[in-house]
């Protein structure tokens, strides 16, 4: 089996880090980069963090290209610190990282792995789509050219997280992501619908903190620091597993239920990043959908089998 080549575009980030460490665990990835984003920190942050991780995994060799600083159309003042710490990292304060970051920017770096391997690149956003957005702009021809996008962000069939409305990734950058959403290529939405219900119980994460690894130990390091903030917004003692399920969704499809529908994102008012799924295929109650591609949007999973799934690959 040739294992997938990714490019993880990411905001590391608590759930972050547990998808990078399932990816580079998972014998059917090949991680050939790692592109940042503002999002759970500002990008300066998340880019030392995508660097420290690596080195924590013992693969600084995997490139990492520092990705924008602002959205696209507005600004980005707030970070994720109440969910990740102000460090993203739980607040365990590592050591600055050795490597440094390759000198092309993410959206070049993006254009250049996907054009260099056509159809063999699969990208897998899990924070804001600001960095997939300015590479599409940049060369439309990535379209055409990469295998899959598979994103973590919004929410088809239920509420938001960050405000009623929307899911965070897309609330941070709602005009990028409806850009990615409306270009034909092929795209899943990997939201709340499927991320809320994939839990790893305290239980879980009891397990996870006896493995000697150096990547769980770290993560046994910061999860706490999640937990106790998902205890306090959620009323449960264990976490959501948003980003490593969007890399399980990679290894284990069947695992998923999904619809294939054309997407907009809501960029005005208090509704702003809501993702509104179209009715049916046929896209007949709305100009606003029309002439929009399909996306792949998960709306169903086991979540018990992907919690095991990402537990097992975290060990
Ligand atoms: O809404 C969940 C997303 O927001 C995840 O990507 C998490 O890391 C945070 O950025
Ligand atoms: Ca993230």
């Amino acid at each position: 089996m040739t294992p997938q080549k990714i490019i993880i575009d990411t905001d590391p980030g608590i759930d972050d880090a547990m998808a990078i460490f399932f990816a580079l665990n998972s014998p059917e990835l090949e991680l050939i980069g790692l592109t940042t984003i503002f999002g759970n920190g500002f990008t300066d942050l998340t880019t030392t963090n995508a660097l420290r991780l690596l080195e924590i995994a013992e693969r600084p060799d995997i490139p990492v290209a520092v990705g924008a600083a602002q959205p696209v159309a507005d600004r980005f003042d707030e970070p994720g610190s109440v969910v990740h710490g102000d460090d993203g990292q739980g607040n365990v304060h590592l050591p600055p990282p050795t490597a440094k970051p390759v000198d092309q920017n993410a959206a070049a770096f993006i254009i250049e792995q996907v054009m260099r391997a056509p159809r063999e690149v699969t990208l897998v956003p899990i924070g804001p789509l600001t960095n997939i957005a300015l590479a599409l702009h940049l060369e439309p021809r990535i379209a055409t050219a990469v295998r899959e996008v598979v994103i973590m962000g919004g929410n088809a069939l239920v509420p938001g997280n960050i405000t009623p409305a929307a899911e965070a990734n897309i609330f941070h950058d709602p005009e990028a992501a409806d850009t990615v959403f409306g270009t034909s290529w092929p795209v899943t939405m990997v939201g709340l619908d499927v991320t809320q219900k994939t839990v790893m119980s305290s239980e879980q994460l009891g397990k996870l903190a006896q493995s000697t690894t150096a990547t769980a130990q770290h993560l046994s390091a910061i999860i706490p620091f999640y937990q106790d903030f998902t205890l306090k917004a959620n009323k449960f003692h264990g976490i959501y597993l948003h980003d490593p399920t969007t890399l399980a969704y990679l290894v284990a499809k069947d695992a998923f239920q999904t619809l294939q529908r054309p997407v907009r994102v809501e960029t005005q008012g208090f509704s702003r990043g809501k993702t509104w799924i179209a009715n049916d295929q046929t896209n007949k109650w709305s100009t606003a959908w029309q002439n929009r591609p399909p996306v792949n949007v998960c709306i169903g999973v086991n979540g018990p089998q992907i919690s095991d799934l990402i537990l097992e690959r975290l060990m």
